[in-house]
């Protein structure tokens, strides 16, 4: 029972609350049980494709989507719109500088447009890149380039009922068998991301960064991090690695990039922006290149696709994305949800990852073989039931092979409840396992998808489906 509501027990323990008010607020409408029908056939039944106001609580992605803070917003009026030079690139530099630590910052439009760039520089055709576990922009720009991608994750991953504290770890007997395999001068570089989105969100611990930094500079394979949610990666190795119960989040981040050769960064997530990212690197030769090349896809090597206001809304959310009571907060509001539905016997990937909840729709909808897009069926069911809008990340999200045309049937098949930053409350979050809750009471009544229409790249965005 919620304190308020009448609850006879004397608290058992101080609560703590968000580390911000709201100061603006935007209405959201609730469309009726026949809007939804009506919305989501219209859509194909794939969520990408409702349009955004026929949609209650919008869980879609944590990308893009989080609240600003009043720094950030005074920060936009603040826009140097020069088309060199701007003031904004500067403090956007500064904020790398002081919170990654890399040399060089070489500004793109979101995270793919730094991945592009990373590609095209480092990798040759024939060359493989390994990385614990994929995500599917990177891997593409890698296949795009000639790479191709190997997993080197540890296998608890690839199970979301395994309770394995560090999930995004890599396994280092895969990484030097595939070293072993195909020989270090065909590796260009070794990809890790922090809390491994594929995977649910799930946090490499800094002894095994350790020891990849160690594996590869044997080799002398660059590493290259995904940071995009390194900030909520540093929250558990905080709270789980107990060499780093004291350090600050800021310091946790410090010591993750000091084990890398650069980053590909998406600031859409951890650093609180709307739009943005960066490649930054510390080689200067992989800089040079990058700077060339920049101009080529996004813009200008001082803008990169943002406009000035946008890089000083990343350059000020960088240092508001480090702070500890933040990323508590943050991290503290998908472990509540993801406690609620452990709890009302609900299954989801254990331990609950750091940017979203994530249902195991095998589990889910035993019923619905992986051909029938079981994942795809639910994250449409709970719209239906609720206009929560969540997100595919299974076998419609694997695509195909691209030697053999087969699909992925990837052993992960889940929807991602994705909690955008600062945007939502804790009663939001009880509509959200309540709704869960009761499709899942009616689970057995729910029936798969056959895909309709598929496109070449990328295809979860934008297929089309019908129920069977
Ligand atoms: N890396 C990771 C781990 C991501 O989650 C994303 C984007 C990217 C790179 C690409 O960044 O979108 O700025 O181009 N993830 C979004 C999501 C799309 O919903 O998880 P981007």
């Amino acid at each position: 029972m919620r304190p308020g509501a009448g609850s006879p027990d004397p608290p058992k323990r101080r609560s703590w609350a968000e580390p911000f008010r709201i100061k603006v607020v935007e209405p959201v409408h609730v469309p009726t049980a026949d809007q939804r029908r009506h919305a989501i056939e219209k859509a194909g039944y794939n969520t990408f494709l409702l349009r955004s106001e026929d949609v209650y609580i919008d869980l879609l992605t944590d990308s893009g989507t989080s609240a600003m803070s009043d720094s950030q917003w005074a920060g936009m009026m603040l826009g140097d719109e020069a088309y060199a030079g701007s003031r904004n690139f500067f403090h956007l530099e500064d904020a790398v500088h002081k919170y990654y630590g890399y040399r060089f910052v070489v500004p793109t439009h979101q995270g793919r447009g730094a991945e592009n760039l990373l590609s095209k520089i480092l990798i040759q055709p024939g060359d493989v890149v390994p990385g614990n576990m994929y995500f599917t922009t990177t891997r593409l720009h890698q296949e795009l380039a000639g790479g191709r991608f190997v997993d080197v994750i540890v296998d608890e991953a690839h199970d979301p009922a395994s309770t394995h504290p560090f999930k995004g770890n890599v396994d280092l007997d895969k990484l030097e068998a595939t070293i072993r395999h195909y020989g270090a001068q065909r590796i260009p570089y070794v990809c890790i991301a922090g809390t491994v989105n594929m995977a649910g969100g799930q946090p490499i611990s800094l002894a095994n960064l350790q020891a990849v930094r160690a594996v590869t500079q044997a080799h002398g394979i660059r590493l290259i991090l995904d940071a995009t949610r390194l900030a909520e990666n540093a929250f558990f190795i905080q709270h789980r690695e107990e060499r780093y119960q004291h350090y600050s989040i800021a310091a946790i981040v410090r010591e993750m990039c000091a084990l890398s050769d650069g980053c590909t960064m998406s600031a859409k997530k951890d650093s609180l922006a709307n739009i943005g990212g960066f490649l930054a690197v510390n080689d200067e030769n992989v800089f040079e290149e990058a700077r060339n090349l920049v101009v080529v896809y996004e813009g200008l090597h001082t803008y990169g696709g943002m406009a000035g206001r946008d890089m000083e809304a990343v350059a000020r959310g960088i240092g508001e994305s480090m702070q500890d009571e933040h990323i508590r907060a943050r991290v503290g509001q998908v472990l509540y949800l993801g406690q609620k539905l452990i709890d009302w016997g609900v299954p989801v990937v254990q331990p609950v990852g750091g940017h979203g909840v994530f249902l195991d729709a095998r589990a889910f909808l035993p019923h619905v073989p992986q051909q029938q897009y079981p994942a795809q069926t639910l994250a449409a069911a709970l719209y239906l039931d609720s206009g929560v809008r969540t997100m595919e990340r299974g076998a419609v999200s694997a695509g195909r092979n691209r030697d053999t045309g087969a699909e992925y049937l990837p052993k992960l098949e889940l929807v991602r409840i994705t909690i955008p930053r600062r945007v939502y409350t804790q009663a939001h979050m009880d509509v959200v396992a309540e709704s869960v809750y009761f499709v899942h009471e009616k689970r057995e009544e729910i029936r798969g998808l056959r895909m309709t229409y598929e496109p070449r790249y990328l295809r979860f965005f934008q297929a089309r489906f019908e129920p069977l």
